[in-house]
């Protein structure tokens, strides 16, 4: 019998990439100590069984499924409107954050046939979870496997419509000899199962351990291979867990839902601008409210700063849930534009609830938040502002500015700070009770609330 030739090759166990020789740090993503020795075989054949065929658009219609809806209202928006049948979802987030929790509520509220693998715990581990969550599913099928071959027949077997994999790192091919949870194992495993899921249009919930920092960050690889990938975030001190959209082939990315970590599980948060705001405090200089878009739904954050003179040489800035570097822009527009000298101060950003934003609609709160701090003068607790705000210091024009505004006064705000270009026929037409004005450029905001 030949025999068959195996290579080893070193992968960089945090980004994918492979290099013939070892290497301290990765030329490609820079972390240090990721590259892992592992064998790879080189005439391996991919088995594929397909049964699809040529289909005429017009006839598509007919076999677009209908998406499959769970007990969560949160995650059917972030899923578009609920599973697509036959596609393939992969959970991200920090060990502890409530994925395995999150993943058997969902099961939990399917009445169609389900089947929840687990390669971390058994099943009676399992079985004593769903009773603190108190789910009763009477075709919910557990099963604690790691091989990734029993894994395909058994839910050839059972023909399940949701299979559930938890973890991605813990399932292993016997055809790779690398280790389960390296980079080959998991692009394999990943690979292998969206091509079953294809094929018997069953809808795969993978679940995978990445970090933020990316210290975990073996089912990145899988980001491109999959339909839709979620990210469930928050700090584990917090109890609001965010489930965000990062890509999503059936629906809006960036898309949010906000859900609160408790003792029975987790529960739906079903209005998150009051849930982040419900803790501000009243009068309290540094504290702003401003709406962000989040997908397709407007959520009001509350940004907060404190600036301090600095005993240091070198200042200390720390943001959370904000970009530091957009930050550090907006201080230099602050200094440079508008005279307010705060380079020489110690800066602490942080956004309520452990929610993090990256819309740059914010900008102008984060500016008025470090001004009110700076000077120690509260803002109108009525006030919400929004707008973008380029290098100099112009207010740039923001999407959806309507919708901003009525979230807000939702919530009870009157006032609005908003860009100058913003005010169309479509606010004068926003019929409420409320006071608008509209500005150009970092200096008439300062001066609005100075
Ligand atoms: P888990 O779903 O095991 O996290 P992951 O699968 O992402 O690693 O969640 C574990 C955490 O959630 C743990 O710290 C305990 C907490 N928890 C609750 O607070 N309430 C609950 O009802 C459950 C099941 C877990
Ligand atoms: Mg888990």
């Amino acid at each position: 019998m030949k025999k068959r030739k195996t290579n080893t090759k070193f992968v960089c166990q945090s980004c994918g990439f492979v290099v013939q020789k070892w290497f301290g740090k990765c030329p490609e993503c820079e972390s240090w100590n990721s590259f892992v020795e592992e064998v790879e075989e080189s005439s391996r054949k991919l088995v594929s069984v397909s049964n699809t065929k040529p289909i005429l658009l017009n006839e598509a219609d007919n076999v677009t499924n209908k998406r499959v809806t769970t007990n969560f209202k949160e995650l059917d928006r972030v899923l578009g409107g609920g599973f697509v049948p036959g596609s393939v979802v992969l959970l991200g987030g920090d060990p502890g954050i409530g994925k395995s929790t999150l993943a058997l509520q969902i099961l939990g509220g399917i009445s169609s046939k389900v089947l929840y693998i687990s390669g971390e715990e058994s099943v009676s581990q399992i079985n004593l979870r769903s009773k603190r969550v108190k789910i009763k599913n009477e075709n919910l099928y557990l099963l604690s496997e790691t091989n990734l071959e029993n894994i395909i027949d058994k839910t050839k077997e059972l023909s399940p419509s949701i299979v559930i994999i938890d973890s991605i790192q813990t399932v292993f091919s016997t055809e790779f000899s690398s280790s389960p949870g390296s980079v080959s194992q998991i692009r394999e495993c990943g690979a292998r199962l969206v091509n079953h899921s294809k094929n018997f249009d069953t809808t795969f919930l993978i679940i995978g351990h990445v970090t933020k920092e990316g210290s975990i960050a073996g089912p990145k690889v899988l980001e491109h291979l999959v339909d839709t990938v979620l990210y469930f975030e928050g700090g584990k001190g917090h109890s609001y867990r965010i489930l965000r959209a990062w890509k999503n082939r059936f629906g809006a990315t960036n898309e949010i839902g906000v859900f609160e970590m408790l003792h029975n599980g987790l529960s739906e948060v079903a209005n998150p601008s009051e849930a982040f705001i419900s803790e501000r405090p009243e009068n309290v200089p540094g504290s702003i409210i401003s709406p962000s878009i989040e997908g397709t739904r407007p959520i009001l954050i509350e940004i907060q700063s404190l600036v301090t003179a600095s005993s240091l040489g070198m200042p200390r800035r720390t943001t959370m849930g904000l970009d530091s570097n957009r930050v550090a822009i907006l201080i230099a527009v602050l200094e440079k534009i508008a005279g307010i000298k705060i380079s020489d101060q110690d800066i602490f950003m942080n956004i309520a609830g452990g929610v993090s934003i990256e819309e740059p609609a914010i900008d102008l709160g984060i500016c008025l938040s470090l001004f009110s701090s700076f000077t120690g003068k509260p803002v109108d607790p009525e006030l919400v502002v929004f707008g973008e705000i380029g290098l100099s210091g112009e207010i740039r024009a923001v999407s959806q500015a309507d919708i901003r505004i009525k979230e807000a006064s939702k919530l009870g705000f009157k006032k609005f700070l908003m860009p100058k270009n913003n005010l169309d026929k479509s606010i004068y037409e926003l019929d409420e009770k409320i006071s608008i004005t509209g500005i150009k450029n970092i200096n008439e905001a300062i001066e609005y609330v100075a």
